[in-house]
């Protein structure tokens, strides 16, 4: 079986509901990188204690590779970097078609920080992308990118998200993860972000992957913690990129709460019904464009 259709990304939160989850309802299981791989000062690659859940996913579903903290896009050599040094090789292990990873400015000393957007100007796009063109290399595997939430646009930031992924995806000669849900975070947050522009800017013939998620909004912010439903506006856009990008290949549910952020609340007793409803619907909005037979 390939990767393809609708699936699941495997955290901590889904792991412990995964068996109160039909295994029907998805095609394949996304895996972190960094859930599975070996620190970086011993002699394997990834965590002997990890296999065991590895393969009992595998033996399920296809898995797919997701990198959270592989530092690629910050200043280390990219040979040092846990990108290189882990995530390929766990990626071929998992047998993954493709390794996807958000475009976070990271370095060894800030590998703990999350969601740290790289500035947006013509002189990163040249950067980030000499150093994407030569991850994907080593990679022998399409290398994704995937679009940032943030709380805050680094500074010097001169031109809009969705250039910056235009311009960095047309000179690396990369693909992407487009993340619904961090794209309709931001345009919660900052006024003059537009999600439906940001659609309307990224090349969608280079979206081989989508995110849904849902989150939460606290005072005058609304966060991405991965704790709700998927909104309204977010099956929306899913409806017009599953009508646009030729490329896509997969839409995969992230849900966790509490994993992902100290500030999410509790796993509530009604999430596995959640994920389920999530996964439902992707996968009959899917067919209603696709065909049922595009998710086989
Ligand atoms: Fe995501």
């Amino acid at each position: 079986m390939a990767v393809h259709g609708v699936g699941l990304q495997i955290n901590a939160t889904t792991l412990a509901m995964v068996d109160d989850v039909d295994p029907g309802l998805y095609n394949f299981s996304e895996v972190l990188c960094d859930s599975v791989a070996a620190p970086l000062d011993c002699g394997y690659v990834i965590d002997p204690a990890a296999r065991p859940v590895m393969e009992q996913l595998a033996a399920r579903h296809p898995l797919l590779a997701h990198g959270n903290h592989g530092n690629e896009f910050g200043y280390d050599p990219l040979d040092e970097t846990p990108g290189v040094r882990r995530h390929i090789a766990i990626a071929h292990e998992m047998k993954s078609p493709w390794y996807a990873d958000h475009m976070f400015f990271g370095f060894r000393e800030s590998a703990f920080m999350w969601s740290s957007p790289l500035q947006f100007s013509r002189l990163e796009i040249e950067r980030v992308a000499g150093r994407a063109a030569a991850l994907q290399d080593r990679m022998k595997l399409p290398l994704l990118h995937e679009n940032a939430f943030y709380y805050a646009r680094f500074p010097g930031s001169e031109i809009e998200e969705a250039e910056f992924i235009a311009g960095l995806v047309e000179r690396a000669q990369t693909y992407l993860l487009l993340d619904l849900h961090n794209c309709y975070s931001n345009s919660v947050n900052f006024p003059d972000y537009d999600h439906w522009k940001f659609l309307k800017t990224i090349p969608l013939d280079r979206v081989i992957e989508i995110h849904l998620a849902g989150g939460e909004q606290i005072e005058d912010w609304y966060h991405d913690f991965h704790n709700h439903y998927v909104p309204e506006p977010v099956w929306e856009m899913l409806e017009y990129v599953l009508k646009h990008a030729s490329r896509l290949e997969a839409v995969t549910l992230e849900v966790q709460g509490p994993a992902h952020s100290a500030k999410s609340h509790a796993v509530m007793p009604d999430w596995p019904f959640m994920v389920s409803n999530d996964l439902k619907r992707a996968r009959q909005l899917w067919d209603s464009i696709r065909g049922p037979g595009g998710r086989a």
